[in-house]
């Protein structure tokens, strides 16, 4: 970001990702917000740290953790259950954040967000918001506090907003969001443009207008749209949202907010992410890209360049952070208007030129009157279709002055023995630019083709040139420093980066990305990235004679234009070469649904009352996951009832499961069929009731066994302020028809989600990681689980069993250790959005859950992996959870690595340091008699049908249950075990064994 051009950072910090349970905080490993606010400090950008505690962005519950959905209290108002969770929360945010702030010198935060996007504003919300920033200051917060107004309603401004119809809140200073450039078409096609709007100095004014709610405070879009994220079921819209809102209409909004005046413009997302594991909300999928200027495979698209000559601009050209509206200008034609700005410091004018209305897309030829100081001109202009220009006039520049010019302005540096600026148009779009001087200077032109003209009486130097390539001019005497002047048609103006050294900025073309420079007398420090034939071409400070790259001196010769230039190209990547993964195991799980599964460890779902919104009718226990501890991904119920009458002959389950959720039953062993909510809208339903027939041979007098196995794809957000984050996951009741007796009324339960429930056994993978699959209770997941024993299989699997089973694979990777690689897990064919295949996967990369693929729904096929998951040097370990309905062709697809980018350079990383599979521990005490052994399990391995065989020699041996432990105690005097055996009694896997 910082070598793009941006200043700042908004950062989200989510509640839940934080917090397993009520007083629980993990700040360690990926965790780690300190880290992540230091980094922001030594690439020197700002941040907005905006910390909820109601965030939104997509992500499950909005960001409250799953257990505040069992609170009484209504949240986001002043409940006092739920200020107390709260003040929890901020407590140990305001901590870290107090840490980093600009305030004291200590960091880079300038900013903190109260709440997000609270738009109810009674005196409850009020007495929250007051609260929380009452709170955030006796935490020691000092930097600015605001809010973010949910569109524009002159919500929470500070008290200095006098404005008729504005609610004021406890803040410093005020900020909305919007996302006027909409969407792509359901198919994936951009569609036309939308009109940028005026939320500043051209709009309408008032409390709704946008800035205006608040006269005495800079205008702040705390959102401002830079893409969209993606639903299930849609045909996948990523790529064509970074075209849509690509660099057309970064020009267009992001420019008529900057003559808006809205100085601060945060753009959501400007890094396109995943929601890994059980993250995401039930409006999006596993990948976050959201079409915006970083793709999610950490990759620039062509609108980040776009941000690059934007950030560059509002950093060289300092005074438009000042301005004030000039006076009107008329366009020769009436379908271009001219925003036109001055700073009344330095009398510096702006003129931002676009269609009227903006949507417009033709390509047109103007001319505008520019009247400053200098004198009055009349220029020429090409205005395309989504486009928009920014044009600088009567503007100091380092030691020149500019009249004006038709380019943009992407920076100018001063350096030791002159001036150095850098402009940029259209390709083959002529431009003019007019300097001036006391006396005519010298204009050499050095590369490509520019003429001059003098004029003695005016002063002024007029350029004309074409944007081509580059044209090169050194302009000298004339009573100013001589001037280095770089015309760029905007792709070379965007293979510039520039950084600030002690010693100076420096100023680098050609490169894929430059990350740092670092000036040590003489010698210039750079790191970046390069592909194939990259060039390197340097203005370094001025005692430089030594130019390294990425740590290697790269040999370089002096130019005309000032500058140094390598004489060879920069190292391209090595190719990578990425293995096929074969070798895959294969076991089948789901063993609760067999009638005679011990479920005696698991809880008893007998509740008789619940805070989820989703209550069961009178009669029934409370059923819903989050009662009993159990917050993300799938849950296993098992119900017990007797039939003593006439059985029923259907049984209806409503759900809640999320975007995309689903549930599998079985009755006495049999699997009755599943149910998956509606997908391929934006905001899928949520819950759901299925109703099945109960197979005639079930129908009997006696015992029965009912087991239900809900998908739950992670809470709602509660953006309506209407607790719609308690709405109950997993089943919520039972149904069953008037004919047959009420079984709903005589089932006991039990419910089992993730191992430990609250008490997460994984605390480095942390809450959000796993759910309640027999495999993941078990440990399948992880690396180093003892699979040697299970069975050997190949992909594409023609079918799969009703229910869960998991393929397990390892692969070895040797990504050259000077590249840095972006990899991927791909399963079926990305070029279609879904398959007919009707089954889902969970993908376990090393332990940690990289997403959710469902075949028959999609679009998402490839899962991006963050090197440090991933180990690009070693061993790595990938296991799959399939469920499937057990039909034909409803197996796992083809699965492979895919190899998203690769360039030379990157930044060392570390791997993460996570725990594998750690087997139950065996250990002979010695003795005779007494206490002869003990059997002990760690809790991530702590599957409910573990065995400990023991063999006693003389051909007897004996097997016991195991849960946590076992202690073995001398049954016959004098004869001790010979051996003990671990195995998981669902396939016979060898987990442990150790002999006396
Ligand atoms: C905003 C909200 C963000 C995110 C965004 C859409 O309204 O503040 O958190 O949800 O919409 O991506």
């Amino acid at each position: 970001m910082k070598a793009e051009g941006y200043n700042a950072v908004s950062i989200y910090f989510d509640w839940g990702y934080h917090s397993p349970a009520p007083g629980v905080y993990d700040f360690t490993g990926v965790r780690d917000m300190d880290a992540v606010l230091d980094m922001a400090a030594q690439v020197g950008l700002y941040v907005i740290a905006r910390p909820g505690p109601y965030i939104n962005a997509e992500v499950t519950g909005g960001g409250f953790p799953g257990w505040l959905t069992t609170q009484t209290g209504k949240a986001r108002t002043a409940a006092t259950d739920y200020l107390a969770a709260a003040d929890q929360w901020l407590t140990q945010i305001d901590q870290i954040l107090r840490r980093h702030q600009l305030t004291n010198g200590t960091g880079t935060v300038i900013l903190e967000q109260l709440e997000n996007e609270l738009s109810n504003t009674g005196s409850s919300e009020q007495a929250y918001m007051q609260h929380l920033a009452s709170k955030v200051r006796a935490d020691g917060i000092s930097v600015p506090l605001f809010s973010n107004d949910k569109g524009r309603n002159g919500f929470w401004v500070p008290p200095s907003s006098t404005v008729p119809g504005t609610v004021a809140g406890p803040t410093d200073l005020y900020a909305f969001d919007g996302y006027p450039g909409g969407t792509c078409h359901t198919n994936g096609t951009p569609g036309s443009p939308s009109v940028a709007p005026d939320w500043g100095l051209y709009g309408t004014g008032g409390a709704k207008g946008g800035a205006s709610a608040s006269p005495q405070t800079p205008g702040f879009a705390a959102e401002f749209g830079g893409g969209w994220f993606d639903y299930w079921g849609s045909v996948g819209t990523y790529a064509c949202m970074a075209v849509r809102e690509g660099p057309g209409y970064e020009r267009e909004f992001y420019d008529t907010n900057i003559a808006n005046g809205l100085t601060l413009q945060n753009v959501y997302m400007t890094v396109g992410g995943t929601s890994w594991g059980w993250l995401p909300a039930p409006v999006v999928y596993t990948s976050y890209d959201y079409g915006a200027a970083f793709d999610e495979s950490r990759q620039p698209r062509a609108k980040a360049s776009t941000m690059k000559e934007l950030g560059y601009f509002l950093r060289s050209v300092t005074p438009v952070s000042e301005m004030d509206k000039g006076s009107t200008v008329t366009a020769s034609a009436t379908n271009i208007k001219v925003y036109h700005n001055i700073d009344p410091a330095t009398g510096t004018a702006l003129y931002v030129a676009m269609h009227n209305p903006s949507n417009a897309t033709t390509d047109d030829d103007v001319t505008f009157p520019i009247d400053t100081p200098d004198g009055n001109y009349t220029v020429p202009l090409t205005i395309n279709g989504q486009d928009a220009k920014l044009m600088v006039a009567n503007y100091d520049m380092d030691g020149q002055h500019l009249v004006y010019s038709t380019s943009e302005i992407m920076t100018h540096l001063a350096r030791a023995d002159g001036d150095l600026a850098l402009l940029h148009g259209r390709p083959g779009e002529t431009g003019q630019t007019v300097l001036r001087y006391a006396s005519r200077p010298t204009v050499t032109v050095l590369s490509g083709a520019a003429t001059s003209t003098w004029n003695a009486t005016t002063g002024d130097l007029r350029l004309d040139y074409t944007h081509s390539g580059l044209t090169e001019l050194r302009i000298s005497g004339g009573g100013r420093r001589p001037l280095e002047l770089l015309l760029a048609d905007d792709a070379t103006a965007d293979t510039f980066w520039q950084l600030d050294t002690a010693a100076g900025p420096v100023l680098v073309r050609g490169p894929e990305m430059l990350r740092t420079a670092t000036a040590h007398g003489p010698v210039l420090a750079l790191t970046g990235d390069s592909i194939t034939g990259d060039s390197l071409e340097v203005w370094p400070p001025a005692r430089t004679r030594v130019v390294l790259w990425n740590g290697t001196p790269m040999p370089t010769r002096p130019t005309p234009a000032g500058s140094l230039s390598a004489r060879h190209d920069l190292p391209a990547p090595a190719p990578v070469t990425l293995p096929a993964l074969a070798n895959w195991k294969y076991s089948a799980e789901s063993p609760e649904a067999d009638p005679s599964f011990a479920d005696s460890s698991w809880a008893v779902a007998d509740k008789t009352s619940t805070n989820s919104t989703t209550k069961p009718p009178a009669g029934q226990p409370v059923l819903t996951a989050d009662d009993y501890g159990f917050h993300t991904g799938d849950v296993w119920y098992r119900g017990h009832y007797v039939v003593t009458g006439t059985a029923a002959d259907t049984i209806g389950l409503t759900y809640g499961g999320g975007g995309a959720g689903m549930f599998q039953v079985w009755l006495d062993g049999q699997y009755l069929g599943q149910n998956v909510l509606p997908t391929g809208v934006s905001a899928p339903p949520t819950t759901g009731t299925a109703t099945f027939t109960i197979p005639v041979d079930l129908r009997t007098a006696g015992p029965h066994e009912i087991s239900v196995m809900v998908r739950d794809d992670s809470h709602n957000e509660d953006g309506g302020v209407n607790d719609a984050q308690k709405e109950g996951r997993g089943l919520i009741s039972v149904a069953t028809n008037a004919a047959g007796i009420p079984v709903d009324e005589g089932i006991s339960w039990r419910i089992q989600g993730n191992q430990g429930g609250e008490q997460i056994t994984d605390p480095v993978r942390g809450a959000m990681n796993n759910g309640g699959l027999y495999g993941e209770r078990s440990g399948w997941s992880l690396p180093n689980y003892p699979d040697a024993n299970w069975r050997r299989t190949t992909l594409p699997a023609s079918t799969a069993i009703a229910g869960t089973s998991w393929y397990r694979t390892t692969f070895t990777l040797d990504v050259p250790r000077s590249d840095d690689a972006s990899l991927g897990v791909t399963i079926g064919d990305p070029s279609t959005p879904r398959s007919a295949a009707n089954y889902r996967a969970l993908i376990f990369v090393n332990g940690w859950n990289m997403g959710q693929y469902i075949a028959n729904v999609g679009p998402q096929h490839t899962f991006v992996i963050p090197n440090g998951v991933l180990d690009p040097h070693g061993r790595n370990t990938l296991a799959i959870a399939v469920t499937s309905d057990g039909g034909p062709g409803n197996g796992l697809e083809p699965v492979s690595l895919t190899n998203l980018a690769t360039v030379r350079g990157g930044v060392p990383v570390t791997l993460d340091n996570s725990p594998g599979y750690r087997p139950p521990t065996i250990r002979f005490t010695g003795r005779n008699s007494g206490t002869l052994a003990t059997v002990s399990v760690p809790p991530d391995a702590r599957g409910t049908e573990l065995r400990a065989t023991i063999d006693w020699g003389h051909g007897v041996t004996t097997t016991e249950p195991l849960d946590a432990s076992l202690t073995v105690t001398g049954a016959q005097p004098g004869r001790r075990p010979q051996s003990i055996t671990i195995i998981d009694a669902v396939n016979g896997t060898i987990l442990a064994r150790r002999s006396a």
